[in-house]
């Protein structure tokens, strides 16, 4: 429970997992020198810009500054909180945790306790599930079925296939027998209470049905999806309700299976249905998911655009695309990631690429209708041309006009400016129409929308954004942290000094309190202890890597610049200090800023008597 012990774990967890070989599950990485490189997943990469430094073990992209340890890297890719992260790496090495988590509030702990419960109980009937599927009698139908639908024994063991079996309460009974509380099961959507105010008894969700485990992208299962046996049952599929650990419009069927493969092709093919997925996957077409019955979202849309550049939407005909063309344009204009649209209705008269990939020949068909797909502003555009074959000038012109308006309320106006030009271009070679007027109806049309704000890009301190010489400073000593040991105090005093009142002053604070508190200043430390005060690391880590590319992380090749950087540090704080005709009112003014800014903490270093003398502070 203590912070001892949860600092601890995270210690105990880091020693067991290597940052490259974690790091190197997600992106492919080549070794360079002493550091390994690859192509970052967090920003569209062409060039291998991603860097991990198993001596330091940080990675750092120096193309768009994602970086920090190897909780940072779970977390991010995964959108896991730090706990989370924590937990999945415990897990991986085989450890088990001490402490239960920082101190949280209530409806924190109570939604972390039950998804772990949630997420035990669906692996629980997941087993359940399939140990029905191979019963000898209770199995037989679905296997017949599967059989039928021409599903190989491989796809049945990658997608974990089972069945429900044709009882009202074979999952109840079977938790009954094991004593298992059934809270979760109910919470999980599993089973069903008969009557919601006596106690009626309960009863199983999913009855006479094969079942497809719906899994997260780390593979853990997260609901079910069970389809029919007996055409006679409705509905044709049942999905579980959404719960704590089931979030429909963020979840893609068979990410688990596919994400490597869309990583490697940099494309992900969204199928419609369960099937088609598990048949493409059959037929070696590898990339392919699906969304749970419903439209693509954004949250969709942001799992996928850290794993690959171009998603092609595939459908079985002209109607659902065309649909799907109207609301994808919403989830991908803003996003660096490109969209196309792919039908099978051009292509062949089977119904979904399941049915087409029976026939003789499938493959190559679902192949050219994939390479054929139309990107979404293309096919958009093109559509409106087919509406208005017969229409004059004038009136295709009112549907442009339109349809950039429409864009613009879609949120096209609130993209970045790279996207933004790249939209605005592409959109005037489709049209013939001029870049600046599109841009015009763009904006006017943005004017009736609602507000999109983008979540995902939190602004956070950048370099840049701090005083060149203390941040150089800060580079150096955690590039090499021996170095901070070799500081004087008036030199720590200088550097707080100048670090107070830019991001940079956090940076200070943390590797002042990991000295403190473990006597060291890796930058592993300082990211601890940043994290732990729930501050920005990833300047720390860029600052780190600044001067490490520069100068290399050599104390004797540092240890020079460093000095001097302090040294004239040192000079410009002097200046402040002695600048002869400071009236008295400006020097209280100056005393009282650096106690501001020095926080409450009177003994965060012992301070100098040149810098603005202590003794004038007993007279503010
Ligand atoms: N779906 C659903 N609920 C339904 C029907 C469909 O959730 N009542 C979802 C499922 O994810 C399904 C997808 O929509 O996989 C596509 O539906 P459909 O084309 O009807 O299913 P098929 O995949 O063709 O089903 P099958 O091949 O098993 O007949
Ligand atoms: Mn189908």
């Amino acid at each position: 429970m203590s912070d001892e012990s949860a600092q601890d774990d995270v210690q105990r967890v880091r020693e067991a997992s290597d940052i490259v070989r974690v790091v190197g599950e997600h992106i492919e990485l080549k070794a360079r020198g002493r550091e390994y490189v690859g192509l970052c997943p967090f920003h569209d990469d062409t060039k291998p810009s991603m860097y991990v430094v198993p001596a330091k073990q940080m990675y750092h992209c120096f193309s768009c500054g994602a970086g920090g340890d190897i909780f940072t890297f779970v977390q991010d890719y995964h959108s896991m909180t730090f706990r989370e992260a924590l937990k999945y790496l415990a897990e991986r090495a085989g450890i088990s945790l001490q402490s239960r988590g920082r101190r949280r509030t209530a409806s924190d702990s109570a939604l972390s306790v039950s998804r772990s419960v949630l997420l035990e109980a669906n692996e629980v009937a997941q087993k359940f599930y399939r140990s029905i599927y191979r019963h000898a009698e209770h199995g037989k139908a679905a296997r017949e079925l599967v059989e039928q639908r021409g599903i190989s024994p491989e796809m049945v063991e990658a997608f974990g296939i089972g069945a429900a079996p044709q009882r009202w309460d074979g999952l109840v009974v079977f938790l009954s027998s094991k004593q298992r509380t059934l809270e979760p099961y109910l919470q999980a959507g599993l089973i069903k209470a008969r009557d919601h105010s006596t106690e009626g008894g309960f009863f199983d969700a999913l009855r006479h049905r094969l079942v497809f485990p719906i899994r997260d992208q780390i593979g853990r299962v997260i609901a079910f999806g069970g389809r029919r046996i007996n055409d006679e049952d409705e509905p044709k599929y049942l999905n579980s309700p959404e719960s704590p650990v089931f979030d429909k419009s963020a979840t893609l069927f068979g990410l688990d299976l596919a994400s490597r493969s869309i990583q490697r092709e940099g494309v992900a093919i969204i199928a419609e249905g369960y099937t088609d997925v598990i048949a493409c996957h059959q037929a070696g077409i590898t990339n392919v998911v699906a969304t749970l019955g419903t439209a693509l979202t954004p949250k969709h849309a942001t799992l996928l655009r850290r794993l690959c550049h171009t998603v092609v939407l595939l459908f079985d005909g002209d109607q659902a695309g065309q649909r799907a063309a109207d609301r994808a344009a919403e989830v991908f204009l803003t996003l660096p990631i490109d969209a196309k649209i792919a039908t099978l209705a051009g292509f062949t008269d089977a119904k979904d690429p399941d049915e087409l990939l029976k026939r003789p020949g499938g493959s190559e068909t679902l192949k050219s209708a994939i390479d054929g797909a139309t990107e979404l502003l293309e096919y958009r555009i093109a559509r409106l041309r087919d509406r208005l074959a017969s229409a004059g000038a004038a009136e295709m012109e009112r549907a442009l006009r339109d349809e950039f308006r429409t864009l613009g309320s879609l949120g096209l106006a609130s993209a970045d400016k790279i996207r933004w030009q790249f939209v605005i271009r592409r959109l005037s070679e489709l049209s013939g129409l001029n870049a600046a007027s599109i841009a015009d109806l763009v904006r006017e049309g943005a004017g009736r929308a609602r507000f999109n704000p983008r979540a995902d890009d939190q602004p956070r301190p950048k370099p840049a954004d701090c005083p060149a010489g203390p941040a150089e400073v800060l580079g150096c000593l955690l590039a090499a942290p021996t170095l901070w040991l070799g500081l004087e105090d008036h030199q720590r005093a200088v550097l707080e000094q100048a670090c107070t009142g830019s991001p940079l002053h956090p940076v200070f604070e943390a590797m002042h309190a990991a000295e403190q508190a473990t006597g060291r200043t890796e930058l592993q430390t300082v990211i601890d202890e940043l994290r732990r005060r729930g501050s920005d690391h990833r300047l720390a880590v860029e600052l780190e890597r600044d001067i490490t590319r520069r100068l290399g992380d050599d104390p004797e090749q540092i240890g020079p610049t460093l000095k001097q950087c302090l040294a004239e540090l040192g000079r410009s704080v002097q200046t402040i200090e002695s600048k002869p005709k400071a009236s008295a009112a400006e020097r209280i003014e100056q005393i009282r800023a650096s106690k501001v800014s020095g926080g409450t903490n009177t003994r965060l270093y012992p301070r100098p008597p040149g810098v603005l003398k202590t003794d004038d502070e007993s007279s503010v």
